[in-house]
């Protein structure tokens, strides 16, 4: 989706792309006999992947921190953990609390898809309004070729049926959400930002936490100024390829990355693909800052884990718990979605 794999023969050899075959999700299918149908994940070896929140409960214990890694301790947030070979890089272990990612994921699947923000569906339907509220309500997009003006609009099941039109339901484009984007809008098909597209400010709310959260990637007094996010939404099997985010003019300033749902993991180069990444868990409520070298330093998303063991969102499964939360359960059980939050100018 970052368009950085054009050169796909070369990257196939090269350190990044290793470490995202090591890690991406396969099935085993050598079928041998009874379970054929039954598709099971090839298992992978994850003792080198670092673990920030052992690393926390390890050093809030006993003061113990691995080689390599350095903590800072912020009196805002919980300890920030930086990387002795990853200048400008930061991990905040469970920075957010529990009712604040429900508050983000319920933001992150109704508001944040909503025009005039765009999404990955824009470039096939044109601007869809409450993607969400139609899933759940069963509701079907149709190809409305009568009314004016033309378009896309979700109907009944029943209607739908009884047209002879091309259709997509509720709950197929909610599967295939992958990203949608708030304030200044990321024009894909360019990689740049593009500041004539109609867009609305940052919610006011992510924008102060987010410039809470910059702080201890900034010197004292420099303010970050959020201007534009990408949230990602990720479901079984979903990768993010390894890439740079260099579309903004500053690098100086933080890109700010919460992470919701399923556990995932991360990897985090240097700057040439041959620079072997380092692998390491995102939790829900993590939250990664990436500045100054850090910018210039290939990263992506090679796994998420969807299986009940491994997700790591019983906190949220506790926590979701009304009727009116069940929807953002059910997604969220299978999903992890990611919002970065950037300084473009
Ligand atoms: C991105 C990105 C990381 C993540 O969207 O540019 O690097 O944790 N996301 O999903
Ligand atoms: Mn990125």
């Amino acid at each position: 989706m970052y368009g950085s794999e054009n050169n796909r023969e070369d990257s196939e050899r090269t350190a990044f792309r290793r470490a995202e075959k090591k890690y991406k999700l396969y099935y085993d299918n050598n079928a041998s006999s009874k379970n054929k149908k039954k598709k099971q994940p090839k298992s992978v070896d994850l003792t080198e992947v670092l673990d920030f929140r052992s690393i926390l409960q390890c050093h809030l214990q006993n003061g113990a921190l691995p080689p390599g890694v350095i903590v800072l301790h912020d009196k805002f947030t919980s300890p920030v953990f930086s990387l002795q070979n990853h200048p400008g890089f930061y991990f905040i272990p469970g920075a957010l609390n529990v009712e604040k990612q429900c508050s983000l994921i319920r933001e992150s699947l109704v508001d944040f898809p909503q025009p005039p923000n765009r999404t990955n569906h824009n470039a096939m339907y044109g601007p869809v309004q409450d993607v969400f509220v139609a899933a759940k309500e069963g509701k079907v997009l149709v190809e409305d070729n009568s009314d004016s003006p033309k378009g896309w609009k979700f109907t009944t099941e029943k209607d739908a049926s009884l047209r002879k039109c091309r259709s997509v339901s509720g709950s197929a484009l909610l599967r295939k959400l992958r990203w949608s984007t708030l304030g200044l809008q990321f024009d894909w098909s360019k990689r740049n930002y593009e500041v004539s597209l109609p867009h609305n400010k940052i919610p006011d709310a992510l924008c102060e936490l987010a410039k809470q959260l910059a702080k201890p990637a900034l010197p004292a007094g420099v303010e970050f100024r959020p201007e534009g996010a990408i949230v990602n939404y990720f479901g079984l099997g979903d990768t993010l390829g390894g890439h740079l985010d260099d579309m903004e003019a500053d690098w100086s300033k933080p890109i700010v990355s919460l992470s919701l749902g399923c556990k995932a993991i991360f990897l985090l180069g240097g700057k040439s693909r041959e620079d072997t990444p380092l692998a390491m868990f995102l939790r829900s409520g993590d939250v990664v800052l990436m500045a100054r070298d850090a910018r210039e330093c290939f990263h992506g998303v090679p796994r998420i884990f969807t299986d009940k063991e491994n997700a790591e969102i019983g906190h949220l499964e506790t926590q979701l718990t009304h009727e009116d939360d069940l929807c953002f359960l059910k997604y969220i059980q299978t999903s992890r979605i990611n919002i970065n939050i950037r300084q473009v100018f």
